[in-house]
């Protein structure tokens, strides 16, 4: 394979595993020019770039975080992907919560080990690799994807990742708001956390899942999808004030005398609204605050989110097309399952199974 076939073509991904390099583990090599190389280590393996050859069985026994010499004399710096490389580069059917979202989700949401976390959608499953690590082996993340394309994807990219599918994994499709009742009793789960077009849709069988005190997080990508979300959260009157808040990142150049933010940066990605369900029963204290000329009627609502008012369906109103998200082709889609499988075969995992609850 070729050093520019390996960076468009090949997703990067290892388990979470240390020790020396061996047959089966993924490693990114980083050559002369910076260029990132992702492979999985085979027997009779062998990694070419435009000027020379590294045989696979020359990296295995080396620690991680080696620099191996190819035959050409180049040298190229062998690591194991992190996490965050491997949701960057693996295969995606819908876009992807990034790291620096992810990890926001982990903190505001305060997923901790042995928690009882509910997920939808799934997407690509990047985030569900996250929860899977904040929660821990003796943690239960239940996660529901409406679209069998994606479910098809994740399952492949969380296998790949993880070596096998997760124990504690529970993966089923269908609608968040018809399925959740039936796999997770009232009360029971301990975070709820939402990334999908309409979350408002979900709010109500969110509080019927949570415990008192337990935590909702909406990722949207809009200030309307913001704005509508919190609203219902409001109107529900079964949580607390919702929180919002996003997340910028700026990566800087730190080199000798030449320290400046970096010239290009991620700037916008989406936002996060967190809420903590209230014990039944509880009504939730009005906030004391002076009438301000500010203060905003019915009407001025509906105009800004319609079907809030009843004024339209929330299907009439919110399609992917509105809030900008790129739909990808069914064709596309397909492409993307098999990527996602054959990634998860390199890593020698059986195809993972596309039963429900699976
Ligand atoms: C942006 S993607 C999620 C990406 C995912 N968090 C990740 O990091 O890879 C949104 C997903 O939500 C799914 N979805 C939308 N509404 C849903 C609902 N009511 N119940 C279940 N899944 C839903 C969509 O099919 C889509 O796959």
């Amino acid at each position: 394979m070729s050093e520019h076939d390996t960076m468009a073509e090949t997703p990067a991904g290892t388990p979470a595993s240390s020790g020396p390099l061996g047959y089966g583990d993924r490693v990114q090599l980083t050559g002369p020019k910076g260029r990132l190389n992702t492979i999985t280590l085979v027997p009779e393996g062998e990694f070419h770039s435009h000027r020379g050859v590294i045989a696979h069985a020359d990296l295995v026994g080396l620690p991680d975080a080696s620099v191996v010499v190819n035959s050409s004399g180049e040298e190229y710096l062998v690591l194991r992907p992190l996490l965050s490389d491997f949701v960057m580069s693996m295969p995606r059917g819908a876009a992807i919560v990034y790291p620096k979202d992810a990890a926001q989700i982990l903190s505001l949401a305060d997923i901790f080990p042995g928690a009882r976390v509910v997920e939808a959608g799934v997407g690509s499953g990047a985030l569900s690799l996250h929860l899977l690590r904040g929660i821990g082996e003796r943690g239960e993340l239940f996660s529901f994807e409406r679209r069998d394309e994606f479910a098809d994807v994740a399952r492949a990219n969380v296998a790949a990742f993880s070596g096998a599918a997760p124990e504690n994994w529970t993966l089923s499709v269908g609608d968040l708001q018809d399925t959740l009742p039936a796999v997770c009793p009232d009360g029971t789960v301990d975070r709820v956390v939402l990334d999908m077009l309409a979350p408002w849709e979900c709010v109500g069988v969110a509080a019927d899942a949570l415990k008192p005190g337990g935590v909702l997080i909406c990722y949207v990508a809009t200030v309307t999808q913001l704005s509508r979300t919190a609203e219902e959260i409001r109107r529900s009157g079964l949580f607390t004030h919702p929180q919002s808040n996003e997340t910028m990142v700026r990566g800087w150049h730190v080199e000798g005398l030449a320290v400046r933010p970096d010239h290009r940066m991620v700037a916008h990605t989406g936002f996060l609204i967190t809420a903590r369900r209230l014990a039944p029963g509880t009504v939730l204290p009005s906030l004391k605050r002076r009438a301000s000329k500010g203060d905003f009627t019915d009407a001025d609502l509906a105009s800004w989110l319609p079907d809030l008012a009843g004024d339209a369906t929330s299907a009439e109103v919110w399609t992917p097309e509105v809030v900008g998200d790129r739909v990808k082709s069914e064709k596309v889609l397909r492409k993307k399952v098999r990527e996602a499988r054959s990634l998860a075969q390199e890593r020698g995992v059986e195809e993972p199974s596309a039963e429900p609850g699976a």
